[in-house]
């Protein structure tokens, strides 16, 4: 399932963009269109869509519904790595193993290619998600996609990330677990829970996977801090090493590499606690929650 799931964004990735840059009216802006293509179609584990579409598998026992959502994801979240790279954020030329998007592209195209990926994703979800799916459905699923990407979702978290590493002071646990939760948390929570809304998922299965998303989500950062202190450039495919060298507060710089792992067997812990408590059977998410450990 996991490597289905797979081929199917990617397939349906490109096919989205290819279409418009087969299209002679863009001509002038091919730039951009292939800038946005070049990071979103570069690869990446894809387990934001991957959510997304199991999501929608375990409520309605149809993921395919959920494809175009799940690409739009994809897009989204490349846009945050876009902008995450550029030199007035983390400043990093290596991103999913290739130059970062402004080391091919540029700055200036690399933003607004950032800016155009999230409306983009936006289009795509509008345009391309089967007919029969009832209107109320998009809608709260546009909403639920304005707050993960906007000012109270990636940016409010980005916001607080950045602040934080330009003050030079150690943060509190609590300071650092509510950065986790926007900047990395809200893509996973709006995942999962675009998959249930889409499979017919009621308030309360809604909410259950929110919770697991934004559970999964600080764990996953938590993960992502430890490898940028123990893994390398090579396996990572981005520059490691950084959140120590910029004296970034991370779970690692914070707590050292023991008790780091310690917080992340506990959030993976939590991780399982809220599948089994909410009834959720999953292979594809015990799996992946198992790559963390
Ligand atoms: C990287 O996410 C950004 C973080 C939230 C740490 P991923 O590690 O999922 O990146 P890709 O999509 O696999 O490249
Ligand atoms: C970024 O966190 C999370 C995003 C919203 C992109 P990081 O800055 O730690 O992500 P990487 O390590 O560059 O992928
Ligand atoms: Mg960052
Ligand atoms: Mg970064
Ligand atoms: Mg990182």
């Amino acid at each position: 399932m996991f490597k289905e799931y797979k081929a199917i964004i990617e397939d349906n990735l490109r096919a989205y963009f290819d279409e418009r840059l087969k299209n002679p009216e863009y001509k002038l802006f091919y730039d951009v269109i292939e800038s946005m293509k070049y990071t979103t179609c570069l690869g990446g584990k894809r387990l934001r869509a991957i959510f997304c579409l199991e999501a929608a598998r375990i409520f309605s026992n149809d993921y395919k519904t959920a494809i175009p959502t799940a690409c739009a994801i994809e897009m989204l979240h490349a846009q945050s790595l876009i902008h995450d790279d550029l030199p007035c954020m983390d400043n990093d030329d290596l991103r999913r193993g290739k130059p970062s998007n402004h080391k091919v592209y540029g700055e200036a195209i690399a933003t607004l290619a950032g800016d155009a990926l999230i409306t983009f994703a936006q289009q795509v979800i509008i345009e391309k998600t089967p007919a029969n799916i009832e209107p109320e459905k998009i809608l709260k699923l546009l909403y639920e996609y304005s707050i993960a990407a906007g000012a109270f979702g990636i940016v409010g978290g980005q916001t607080a990330d950045i602040e934080a590493e330009n003050s030079k002071e150690k943060i509190s646990l609590e300071h650092l677990n509510f950065i986790h939760k926007y900047k990395t948390g809200a893509l996973f929570k709006f995942s999962l829970a675009a998959g249930a809304i889409l499979g017919g998922a009621n308030d309360k299965q809604i909410d259950a996977v929110k919770a697991f998303g934004e559970k999964f989500g600080l764990a996953f950062q938590i993960k992502d801090d430890i490898l940028d202190f123990t893994s390398t450039s090579e396996i990572m495919g981005k520059t490691t090493g950084k959140d120590e060298n910029s004296n970034k507060s991370t779970y690692v710089t914070i707590f050292g590499l023991d008790e780091a792992q310690q917080k992340l067997t506990s959030a993976v812990d939590e991780c399982y606690g809220i599948l089994r408590d909410n009834d959720i059977e999953s292979e594809v998410l015990v799996k992946i929650i198992e790559t963390l450990k």
